[in-house]
């Protein structure tokens, strides 16, 4: 497992177990996510903010109403920044300030300020822990689906004996990756189409488009981290392939549609966010068209419709479509649905500085009987959202 592209808000709360989050931060980030650490005051007896600085290789937040970092990066953008907020140690009296709704410091409000998952790992003196004021605010925060992670029992650095140790940073890491490898598609098989096709015009030129891959290659890493088993079939583009998916290179539509059907019969789910080129040089030159006529005229031919195909096998997987529109997003995205016969389309605007090439995107999904919109976030986010929503629609059908 790892944490490739995932981004954590690590909260550090003040508890002497705040030392062993210096390890933690270490091993997420080797795990391959971006961490920023968000302290308390409290924390800040323990450990200094300069140590998790150099750990995460980011500045540390520590004070909520602070110009000079409010300016780089506000509370609320960073709230949305993050993928999952872990907070390690949490202490009894921060659980009680998220059971009770509080935004009097940075953490907190960051807390509040967030729709993403929260994961606490209690730390404290295991009177305190078991304690009925902190057990009812443990079951409040339960009640709102926040996970709470240990504690462990055993030695306390006060002296006793019991639970109210912080899970060890190893363990927390393991449950941070599960968190994120979900086993929505456990056992299914998935194929992707990504990035742009090339149709040779001779052996120097090509006609092509700007689709970098990028939703492609995020998708194929939700899909694996979901359980499934990825073929990614692509066109030329620049980036890496994501862990445990098996790549085929392609060039032309027609290649893609070749390596399409090899297996698609024993895919469960197809996805194709290729931006197939619609028309392809009738003939590809032999030799390189030299400059010599004033008009060069070139005779296109349309190439196939992969997805359509795919679509209309007599046993066709549940095939999700891509539709990347300038105008009328919804109107067309939901009339490719009807005429592919698809199971579902991802719709999303490309403009000038939207779309195509970009790291972020906002989607409008459409199915038969429901739609759902993801707004603007990284490609990578949007992939785990819409990965979860198609195993849900798969396993409805
Ligand atoms: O009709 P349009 O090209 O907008 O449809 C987009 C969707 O169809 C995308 O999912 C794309 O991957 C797929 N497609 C395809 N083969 C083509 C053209 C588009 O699979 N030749």
């Amino acid at each position: 497992m790892s944490l490739e592209n995932k981004q954590i808000l690590l909260g550090v709360t003040g508890g002497i177990a705040a030392y062993k989050t210096a390890e933690l931060t270490r091993l997420l980030t080797r795990a391959g996510a971006s961490v920023r650490v968000v302290m308390t005051r409290g924390a800040q007896a323990f450990v200094t903010p300069l140590t998790f600085q150099a750990l995460s290789g980011e500045p540390v937040r520590t004070e909520l109403l602070d110009p000079k970092h409010e300016a780089a990066m506000g509370h609320i953008e960073l709230a949305r920044w993050a993928d999952l907020i872990l907070v390690a140690p949490a202490t009894a009296s921060f659980i009680e300030r998220l059971a009770t709704g509080r935004a009097d410091d940075l953490l907190s409000t960051l807390c509040l300020a967030s729709a993403s998952p929260i994961m606490l790992a209690p730390a404290m003196n295991q009177q305190m822990w078991q304690q009925q004021a902190t057990q009812d605010n443990v079951q409040i925060l339960l009640k709102r689906d926040i996970k709470i992670i240990g504690p462990a029992e055993g030695d306390q650095a006060c002296g006793d004996v019991g639970p109210g140790r912080m899970l060890e940073p190893q363990k927390i890491l393991q449950l941070a990756e599960q968190h994120f490898h979900t086993g929505a598609l456990a056992g299914k098989r998935i194929m992707i189409t990504a990035g742009p096709t090339r149709e040779p015009i001779d052996p120097v030129r090509f006609l092509s488009n700007r689709s970098s891959g990028k939703m492609g290659y995020a998708l194929a890493q939700a899909a694996v981290e979901a359980g499934a088993t990825v073929t990614l079939i692509t066109g030329p583009v620049n980036l890496t392939t994501p862990r445990s998916v098996k790549r085929i290179n392609v060039e032309t539509a027609e290649a893609m549609r070749a390596a399409v059907f090899e297996t698609i019969d024993r895919s469960d789910i197809f996805i194709a966010t290729a931006a197939v080129s619609d028309y392809r040089p009738v003939t590809a030159a032999e030799q390189k068209i030299k400059k010599s006529a004033e008009h060069l005229t070139l005779e296109l031919l349309p190439n196939p419709d992969i997805l359509a195909e795919v679509a209309a096998l007599e046993k066709p997987p549940f095939t999700v479509g891509f539709a990347a529109e300038t105008e009328s997003l919804e109107k067309h995205a939901q009339a490719k649905l009807q005429r592919k016969k698809l199971n579902m389309i991802a719709a999303n605007p490309v403009n000038d500085n939207q779309g195509f090439d970009q790291d972020e995107n906002q989607l409008a999904v459409f199915w038969s009987d429901g739609e759902q919109r993801f707004p603007l976030t990284t490609k990578y986010k949007l992939a785990r959202q819409l990965i979860s929503l198609i195993a849900e629609q798969y396993h409805s059908t």
